[in-house]
């Protein structure tokens, strides 16, 4: 298996991530601005597929028509020229000032019809771009005072916002779907939708639930203590995964967008293997971009930049080699044999039992032997993932 990132691999950036200039609330850029063809020359040498961005990451917010024109063409140019294709679109409703309650929900009228124009602009230049994917997440939607936000009338405002975007793709005939990025907290205290759980319900009360799926990020789950291979299992048990910002999260803190794999490692491993050959019993992979929302540290420069950019697909590959050899290792076959997660494929009653058959059946609980469970029947989860530990370490295969 290759270790050197090609077009095939479908790795993709957001222009945000490497173009970060590194600036935190507590200190100033330590980077300057990369410019977007530079960027992307870059990216295409490094063996990328495809970008990503927010419309204020190519031209600024309030930019004269002329301005936004020549930012565009400029970007088309640099894609023609290395072949890297736009496959996801974004809006920033985060930055401005105007913004500062949110976008869909913010209390204030104006500013949320203001900020559906600005995403229906960018709508269009999505579809013109070819971008399939439109993400929406919705950092500034949310409060640092329960007070300050009815959160019943805030998710009805998302949803007429979501719904109105849902109609504006159809009537236009754009090959576009939206996906929702989760996150608990950051910028807000607390920010609506937090969870890839708490999205997809949401999801199923829009109007066209079919147009939206997750856009799920390593860090943000992590940062609510979840377990993001378990998240991004069941997004795809929905038919929801319609996009991925991988990177890396060192527990309950803020978001660190690390490299991907340089935070929770063994997570990330499940994670590839998850993506790369669906779930054991024979649930769905992943076919979508790879694509990576992180931030080169502050402490580096820009070779670190390129470092970093170059890391966040070695790791994905690396992680994709290793899950290859565990998935073929026969040890492994049979200690998941063992473990039975195969069996929790099978389904608990046979075809065509009722449950009258079940209340028939004297072995399945007056004849069950539940004290053998006591001292015995253990499960061998550990032997699992000490297999899975090895492959990772490169100790096996
Ligand atoms: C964050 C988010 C953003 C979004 C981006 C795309 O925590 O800052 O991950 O980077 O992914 O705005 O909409
Ligand atoms: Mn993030
Ligand atoms: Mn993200």
């Amino acid at each position: 298996m290759s270790l050197t990132p090609t077009p095939a691999d479908k790795f993709s950036f957001g222009l945000w991530t490497l173009g970060w200039e590194a600036q935190d609330p507590f200190g100033g850029p330590t980077r300057p601005r990369l410019d977007t063809v530079e960027a992307i020359h870059g990216l295409a040498d490094a063996g990328a597929w495809g970008i990503t961005f927010h419309d204020d990451d190519v031209f600024p917010f309030g930019a004269s028509d002329a301005e936004r024109d020549k930012a565009i063409s400029d970007l088309k140019g640099a894609c023609t020229d290395t072949g890297l294709v736009v496959e996801m679109v974004t809006t920033n409703l985060f930055s401005h000032p105007v913004f500062k309650d949110g976008g869909f929900t913010s209390n204030d009228r104006g500013v949320r019809r203001f900020a559906l124009r600005k995403v229906l602009r960018n709508i269009d230049l999505a579809a013109e771009l070819g971008a399939t994917t439109f993400v929406m997440w919705g950092g500034r939607e949310g409060a640092e005072y329960d007070s300050a936000k009815d959160i019943n009338a805030a998710l009805e405002r998302y949803r007429e916002a979501v719904n109105l975007l849902g109609d504006y793709v159809t009537d236009k005939g754009y090959d576009i779907k939206f996906a929702i990025e989760p996150k608990p907290n950051e910028p807000r205290g607390d920010i609506l939708l937090p969870t890839v759980g708490h999205a997809l319900a949401f999801i199923n009360s829009l109007e066209r639930p079919e147009l939206v799926g997750l856009n799920p990020e390593t860090g943000h789950e992590q940062m609510a203590g979840l377990n993001f291979t378990a998240g991004i299992a069941q997004a795809l048990y929905h038919d929801k995964l319609f996009h991925i910002d991988l990177n890396g999260q060192r527990g309950i803190k803020y978001d660190q967008d690390l490299v991907f794999g340089h935070g929770d490692l063994h997570n990330a491993f499940s994670l590839v293997d998850l993506l790369e050959h669906g779930s054991p019993n024979g649930g769905p992979a992943y076919d979508g971009p790879r694509h990576f929302d992180y931030k080169p540290s502050r402490t580096e420069d820009s070779k670190g930049v390129w470092e970093s950019v170059r890391a966040n697909m070695q790791m994905y590959l690396l992680l994709k080699e290793r899950a290859a050899a565990f998935r073929a290792d026969p040890e492994v076959q049979e200690a998941l044999q063992e473990a039975k997660v195969l069996e929790l494929g099978q389904t608990t009653l046979g075809e065509g039992e009722s449950y009258d058959d079940l209340l028939a059946d004297r072995g399945s609980f007056e004849d069950f032997n539940a004290d053998a469970y006591f001292g015995g029947n253990g499960f061998g989860f550990v032997r699992l993932q000490q297999l899975a530990s090895e492959h990772l370490l490169g100790a096996r295969g």
